[in-house]
């Protein structure tokens, strides 16, 4: 057991002016990680410290903050990897509702615009449909997005300009854009082609450094791009 140092930004958006720092310190294993600290702070010194969790293990998504300075899922990160004091602040760009918890409704309501589920617009065929393991790959790595959040909210374009569709959401797109299944690639391209879609992403990359899956976004991006240059994906 260690005692470790953090400093927290605490902001209850019904009580205070402004956010402010707050200071902690508590005794962690040596295999802890920045999810168990602040459950340790939360649960032996300040109950009102409130954040989003659930999985624990990479999977939900749920835990995506700021710790010192970049953009990272709390329960995967290991504390003795970080600096101390270890900084937590919530995702930048969305409303704070409370402490850690921002309001994700506009990033969720961008999933949503993206249609982020196969379309089927032919008759049901009688058999499964048949896809290669080429056809496969070309969306893999979208797959394995977790709607964590951490690569809009890194991201300096959606910073400038909240109404920009975001990586996250065309990360989505993406997904069912090149799945050869799909049939609902027009309407998506759309959305994508507005003036709020993928050419707001000027390719900073910082998406592709905070993404805890390690989805290379700004490819996916590129793809996307691309698609709606040739007029096909
Ligand atoms: Fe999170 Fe990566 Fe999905 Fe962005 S692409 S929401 S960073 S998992
Ligand atoms: Fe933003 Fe990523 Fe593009 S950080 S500008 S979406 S490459
Ligand atoms: Fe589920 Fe961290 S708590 S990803």
């Amino acid at each position: 057991m260690k005692k470790v140092a953090f400093k927290i930004l605490r902001f209850d958006s019904e009580r205070d002016p402004q956010p402010h720092w707050e200071n902690y310190e508590v005794e962690l294993e040596p295999t802890d990680r920045v999810l168990d600290g602040i459950e340790a702070i939360k649960g032996r010194l300040d109950g009102t410290l409130a954040l989003r969790r659930s999985c624990a293990h990479g999977i939900c998504g749920s835990d995506a903050m700021i710790i010192n300075g970049k953009n990272r899922l709390a329960c995967k990160v290991l504390v003795k990897s970080l600096k101390q004091p270890i900084t937590i602040e919530p995702m930048r760009g969305f409303k704070v509702l409370k402490d850690l918890i921002v309001d994700m409704e506009p990033f969720f309501a961008k999933y949503r615009a993206v249609t982020p589920y196969l379309v089927e617009k032919e008759p049901r065929p009688e058999k499964e449909r048949l896809q290669s393991p080429q056809e496969r790959e070309r969306f893999d790595d979208t797959t394995k997005c977790i709607l964590c959040g951490a690569c809009t909210t890194s991201c300096p374009s959606f910073w400038s300009d909240p109404d920009y569709v975001g990586p996250a959401a065309i990360v989505q797109a993406h997904r069912f854009l090149f799945d050869s299944r799909d049939q609902g690639k027009e309407e998506r391209l759309k959305v994508m082609n507005d003036k709020e879609g993928v050419w707001r992403c000027r390719t900073v990359f910082n998406c592709v450094e905070a993404c805890p899956r390690g989805i290379n976004v700004t490819r996916a991006i590129g793809e996307v791009k691309q698609a709606i240059a040739k007029g096909k994906v």
